[in-house]
């Protein structure tokens, strides 16, 4: 089926996501793309370049997934490990045939101006090195803060001492001068900046796009989610190839099909805001902790909420952890408000962590994985109909949650 979309509220919720990972320091990526699209409009960049300047700036850091990479990218200028997420970025958006052109803007948004390869052509440096500007004066604002003339001068002088090294001093020269406007800093404020972007989303246009692209887009978020901690990696694949199974062979229609596999690949996305050390924690979580844990479902939703055309996506995911005797959360549903592409999902969903290791226990054998999930249909948490499919076809549902797709 065909989908009818925007591209930049696509790449605008992918980060969302990104963002989510900052924790307590949300909207890097938006302060970037910010920042870039403006010193390119005084640079006179024509309207294509400054579209592609605000989606790399939003998408730069989608190789960031862990708490701890994005502390040390806020709180460090010049980090030693940095490459690894420019690397790892750049292998990401390569695999997406729009968000390909990203790939080396995002694999040099940490190289000093002076040290990039002389084979990059000229657009690609200065975007690169660009983001890389405006990267750093954002981590500048977080330690030394922006709200007096001092503080924004202390941020000018640093840049300022890296022109010709670090960073373009053409490029350094449209900072400062963009810098010099208090607009500048107040469009950084979260109203005026989700504001600023609003604008530039509803100038955007909807076009087609296929299940395909759709698709390896939503493969992409899910590398992103995976890759938050070693013990989730290929969760989002196991549980959306066991999903689109289920779909297929309980007879739902070929559309219902594509919105479970989206919606498995999509579901754990609000996962990004959840902290490494919650994520990792070997044994039982506290209240606190398990309060941070149940929000997940919810934050998914957010993070989509914004791409129209993909409502019914976002809710199915958003319901993963709802349980039929209404005790699952973060909405607590009845049975009746819970369809059935999202009972699907919920079961394919426990079915592959359970086989999973996971930091408190390794993988469970099918067998018992199966066990707990008819308890869980006796305790009328989940579909007990979906439970005896899962039961009848056990080996061919193991293979599914194992299974690795190739984005
Ligand atoms: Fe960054
Ligand atoms: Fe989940
Ligand atoms: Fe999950």
């Amino acid at each position: 089926m065909n989908y009818h979309l925007s591209l930049r509220e696509v790449s605008y919720a992918l980060s969302e996501a990104l963002d989510y990972v900052g924790i307590d320091d949300t909207m890097h990526g938006k302060r970037v793309a910010f920042m870039a699209a403006e010193i390119g409009k005084k640079l006179e960049w024509p309207q294509k370049r400054i579209d592609h300047i605000l989606i790399a700036g939003m998408m730069h850091d989608c190789g960031v997934s862990s708490t701890d990479v994005h502390s040390h990218l806020v709180n460090e200028l010049d980090w030693d490990n940095s490459q690894v997420h420019c690397v790892r970025g750049a292998e990401l958006l390569e695999k997406v045939e729009i968000y390909r052109d990203y790939a080396p803007i995002v694999l040099y948004h940490h190289t000093h101006w002076d040290e990039l390869p002389g084979s990059l052509d000229g657009e690609t440096r200065e975007n690169a090195n660009l983001i890389y500007l405006v990267d750093r004066v954002d981590a500048l604002r977080v330690q030394i803060g922006d709200h007096s003339t001092r503080d924004r001068g202390e941020i000018g002088n640093i840049i300022r001492k890296y022109s010709g090294t670090m960073f373009c001093p053409e490029l350094v020269d449209a900072y400062l001068s963009c810098a010099a406007a208090d607009s500048f800093w107040f469009y950084m404020e979260s109203e005026a900046l989700n504001g600023y972007l609003d604008e530039w989303l509803e100038a955007g246009v909807s076009e087609n796009v296929t299940f395909d692209l759709l698709k390896s887009i939503s493969m992409l978020f899910a590398e992103v989610v995976d890759a938050k901690s070693t013990f989730t990696t290929e969760h989002s694949y196991g549980v959306a190839s066991l999903s689109r199974y289920i779909a297929k062979q309980l007879g739902l229609s070929r559309e219902q099909e594509e919105t479970i596999e989206l919606a498995a690949l999509l579901h754990d996305l609000g996962k990004l805001r959840i902290a490494d050390t919650i994520l990792n924690k070997q044994g039982p979580l506290n209240e606190e902790e398990r309060h941070r844990m149940n929000r997940h479902g919810f934050d998914s939703h957010m993070i989509l909420r914004k791409i129209k055309g993909m409502s019914e996506i976002a809710h199915i995911a958003s319901l993963h952890h709802e349980y039929l005797n209404a005790t699952g959360y973060p909405y607590q549903l009845t049975d009746t408000l819970i369809p059935l592409e999202a009972r699907i999902l919920a079961v394919s969903d426990i079915f592959q962590a359970l086989i999973q290791d996971r930091p408190y226990r390794s993988g469970l054998p099918p067998e018992t994985a199966l066990s707990v999930l008819e308890e869980m249909a006796q305790e009328k948490k989940i579909d007990s109909e979906i439970v005896a499919f899962v039961s009848d076809h056990l080996e061919a549902c193991y293979e599914h949650a194992k299974k690795v797709l190739e984005l």
